[in-house]
């Protein structure tokens, strides 16, 4: 009997082992949980690595009361002993990152060469892709994407017209003298027959050069590390940023993102190839919300005033009131589809506690057509009516709740529900933004 169970556990630790590269992502328009969700997960992760994105992340995790909220370092960054990496794939503001890295320093957080790196040839953000991001949202007027303004758009835009600068050419001052003079000058030219203001080459090259100097020494060939970490036998997460519909390829174009957010970035965002990859865990809150412009088909006043007024659902990054709606799940079926979603993490399910009758989303309605899927063309989506079931609302604060047995019967039926109209595992209920608010299902 003992033999038999000490095999069973081995071979449970072995098929641990194997499940062990994990890929995080949002289910919906971003701001799911992801941080908390990945700070939870990092417990028994040894590494975590942001694949895209930039600044325009906002990852909230809350420890013993404290926030933090992350923009471009890895939320595995408050756990001891983990490596943190910015892979390929981010376009990275070198400015914002050194601000990130000091207020961490300043909370009492270690960050060091051998618990933090950052890939050699991820992208730069520089201030003019800034500017023409602001410049290019003015001029769009009510058509405008409501971007996070950090630039995001134009460097992807650098990146895949092949004039971007990397981080390897930032930590080179030689090498960034030269390129960089050349992209203000033709970036100026942009800027001012978009009415915006130029830059300064002087003023640019002192900031950058020495942010790159100070970042130098975490500067590595990321993709060499991943695969030997990976061959050590560490477990990797990897960290989505942004939410499946703002992907730039299965989002809705053009309320989108400029990168690849859904699982498959994980992979071109670091270099790990996909059959390294043993699970994608899917983040999604237990109704909807979106911040910036777009459509969302089941956005709802109701709900958007009931979280607002509790002080819930405002941008991690800019502050903006988020847009609240009722769970959708086409959307979030749609989602496991693009990403091969194994397992779910539904968040936020305590902000549902107070509402009498709880909608979802089953299907659209277009005229006389009806979606169980998410139609491609944004204006069709955004004219898109909702087909609801109702669910009866438990009434029941839920965030002292510690086990799936403790819910009140009505939400464990509504999580049940939404999980299996996504299609995919029931694996965390989370209650609140805490670490101890989670519940392994
Ligand atoms: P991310 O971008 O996906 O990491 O999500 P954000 O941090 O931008 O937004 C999620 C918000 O929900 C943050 O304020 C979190 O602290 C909070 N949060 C996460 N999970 C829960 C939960 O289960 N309940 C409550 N009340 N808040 C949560
Ligand atoms: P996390 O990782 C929510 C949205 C913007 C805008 C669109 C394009 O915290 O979930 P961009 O600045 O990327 O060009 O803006 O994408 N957006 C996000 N919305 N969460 C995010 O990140 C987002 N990052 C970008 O609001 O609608
Ligand atoms: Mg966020």
């Amino acid at each position: 009997m003992f033999v038999r169970g000490f095999l069973l556990a081995l071979a449970g630790a072995a098929c641990e082992k194997f499940m062990a590269n994990t890929i995080l992502v949002g289910a919906q328009w971003g701001d799911e949980g992801k941080g908390k969700i990945i700070d939870v997960l990092t417990e028994t992760a040894g590494v975590v690595v942001r694949y895209a994105g930039g600044n325009n992340a906002g990852h909230t995790v809350i420890v013993k009361g404290k926030k933090t909220v992350l923009h471009l370092i890895p939320s595995g960054i408050l756990r001891k002993n983990k490596l943190c990496v910015i892979g390929n794939g981010v376009v990275l503001d070198p400015i914002g990152l050194v601000s990130e890295m000091e207020g961490l320093k300043k909370n009492g957080i270690k960050i060091t060469p051998r618990n933090f790196v950052l890939s050699e040839t991820a992208h730069v953000v520089f201030p003019y892709h800034r500017e023409l991001d602001g410049a290019r949202e003015l001029l769009k007027g009510k058509n405008k994407i409501g971007t996070t303004k950090r630039g995001i758009g134009p460097a992807y835009g650098d990146k895949a017209a092949r004039v971007g600068l990397r981080v390897n050419d930032l930590i080179d001052s030689a090498k960034l003298r030269v390129k960089l003079e050349a992209r203000i000058k033709e970036n100026n030219a942009v800027l001012k027959s978009l009415g915006a203001k130029p830059l300064s080459f002087k003023q640019v090259f002192a900031e950058y050069n020495k942010a790159g100097q100070y970042l130098k020494p975490f500067v590595q060939n990321t993709v060499v590390l991943l695969h030997e970490q990976i061959r050590h036998g560490a477990e990797v997460l990897f960290e989505g940023a942004q939410g499946t519909f703002l992907d730039i390829d299965h989002g809705t174009y053009p309320f989108v993102t400029s990168s690849n957010t859904t699982a498959g970035g994980a992979c071109t965002g670091s270099g790990v190839p996909p059959h390294r990859m043993d699970r994608v865990v899917g983040v999604m809150k237990a109704y909807t919300t979106r911040v910036g412009e777009g459509p969302l088909p089941t956005e709802n006043a109701e709900i958007s005033d009931l979280l607002h007024g509790m002080g819930r659902e405002f941008g991690a990054t800019t502050g903006r009131a988020r847009r609240c709606g009722w769970f959708d799940s086409v959307a979030t079926r749609h989602a496991t589809m693009v990403n091969g979603i194994d397992d779910l993490a539904i968040t936020n399910l305590d902000g549902l506690d107070t509402v009498e009758n709880i909608k979802v989303c089953v299907a659209y309605r277009h005229g006389k057509t009806q979606y169980d899927y998410m139609p491609n063309d944004a204006q069709v989506l955004a004219e898109c009516v909702p087909v609801y079931v109702e669910f009866e609302g438990w009434r029941t604060p839920t965030d002292k709740c510690k086990t799936f047995k403790q819910l009140p019967k009505k939400a464990q039926a509504y999580l049940k529900a939404i999980a299996e109209l996504t299609n995919a595992n029931l694996y965390i209920a989370s209650v609140g933004p805490g670490r101890d608010q989670t519940i392994f299902v």
